[in-house]
């Protein structure tokens, strides 16, 4: 089954193809930082109207990659949620009308799933059961999954993000956006313990996570050393010791989540899942308990078409697909928890 996956979330425009039996044939991907950059951060109107410019020359691109044609798809999964309501009907809007064109089944996909299964894309791909930890710009979680479908939440942030901590963090260290990979790079050259970040309930006896005091304690650090003004070494020395602390603090919990479920096996998905020292020091604290730790190749961490091509696989695989709509009938949620996503 060729399966086209199409995601438009936020500030992405991803288009897959997905052979159920030969794997990935072919991905690309838009990213519009460049012209959110200057707003410091997401325009949701910008986004959307972005998005309607990109999806079907990026169709072009992945059909030509892939050397098949549209009457060649099976089956088209779009993300109908979580995101931008905006951007997100984009998605649905151009995936229900080649579904109805086409004549073929057209699913809603729950854009989480799509970061959670990720990993099964890597080589080698991890094997159910596993604890994951997804780490996105709008999601902090820690989940059981057992199998297709089969997602528990462990544990979840109270307030902010990890992304949106790494984001808010580069703000204030005047790093630009997106801020992970820039917070990522200043703190290389940071002196280590030079000082020191709280670490938000690490020794709380649940699996939840808390970063909104963190961002505080970074926003007095850098008011200490002179505001805007910050020099270099001090920029990096506050990123060293932000990344420290929320390194600590998802490396402490996804080990307790390991602990509590019995599992071997770790899997990291989403956009902070690309940090190197995050992966770093995941692959020391498993190795050191004999378990196993899975990434998605790093194209795949961030927002992509293929992870939307995977879970709209798992989707049809579990539902009847003679009870979708004939006709495109359709809807986004741009609020979505993970755990209705099976339905
Ligand atoms: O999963 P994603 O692409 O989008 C959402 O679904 O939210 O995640 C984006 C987030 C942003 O907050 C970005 O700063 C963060 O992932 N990110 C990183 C890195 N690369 C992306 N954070 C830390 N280190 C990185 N290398
Ligand atoms: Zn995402």
């Amino acid at each position: 089954m060729l399966i086209l996956g199409i995601e438009t979330s936020c500030d992405e425009t991803g288009l897959a193809l997905l052979d159920s039996e030969r794997g990935l044939l072919a991905h690309a991907l838009h990213s519009q930082v460049e012209m959110h950059v200057a707003y410091g951060g997401v325009v949701p109107e910008l986004a959307s109207r972005d998005h309607i410019r990109r999806v079907l020359p990026l169709l072009d691109t992945v059909l030509a990659d892939a050397g098949c044609a549209l009457g060649d798809i099976d089956a088209i999964a779009v993300t109908t949620g979580p995101g931008l309501a905006g951007a997100l009907l984009v998605g649905a809007s151009v995936g229900h009308a080649l579904g109805y064109a086409l004549g073929k089944p057209v699913v809603g996909v729950h854009h989480l799933e799509g970061h959670l299964l990720s990993p099964l894309l890597a080589e080698p791909a991890p094997t159910f059961p596993f604890a994951a930890l997804l780490v996105s710009g709008g999601h902090t979680q820690l989940l059981s999954v057992r199998g297709w479908g089969r997602y528990e939440l462990l544990g979840e942030t109270l307030d902010d993000a990890a992304g949106e901590a790494f984001d808010k963090t580069a703000q204030l260290l005047g790093l630009g956006y997106p801020g992970g990979p820039a917070v990522s790079r200043a703190a290389d050259f940071g002196t280590p313990d030079a000082l020191k970040l709280p670490r938000p309930m690490l020794h709380s006896s649940d699996l939840d996570f808390s970063f909104s005091g963190l961002k505080t304690a970074v926003l007095t650090a850098v008011k200490r050393q002179g505001g805007s003004n910050v020099c270099e070494q001090a920029r990096a020395d506050i990123a060293r010791a932000f990344v420290d602390a929320i390194v600590d603090v998802l490396a402490t919990k996804s080990m307790r989540a390991l602990e509590d479920t019995g599992f071997g096996t770790l899997v990291v998905a989403g956009g902070v899942g690309a940090n190197r020292q995050l992966r770093e020091r995941l692959a020391i604290e498993t190795a050191a308990r004999g378990a196993r730790v899975f990434f998605p190749p790093l194209p795949l961490c961030t927002d992509n078409g293929a992870m939307i091509a995977l879970a709209g696989l798992a989707k049809l695989r579990r539902i009847d697909v003679a009870t979708l709509p004939k006709a495109p009938s359709f809807s986004v949620r741009p609020r979505w928890p993970l755990a209705e996503a099976a339905a």
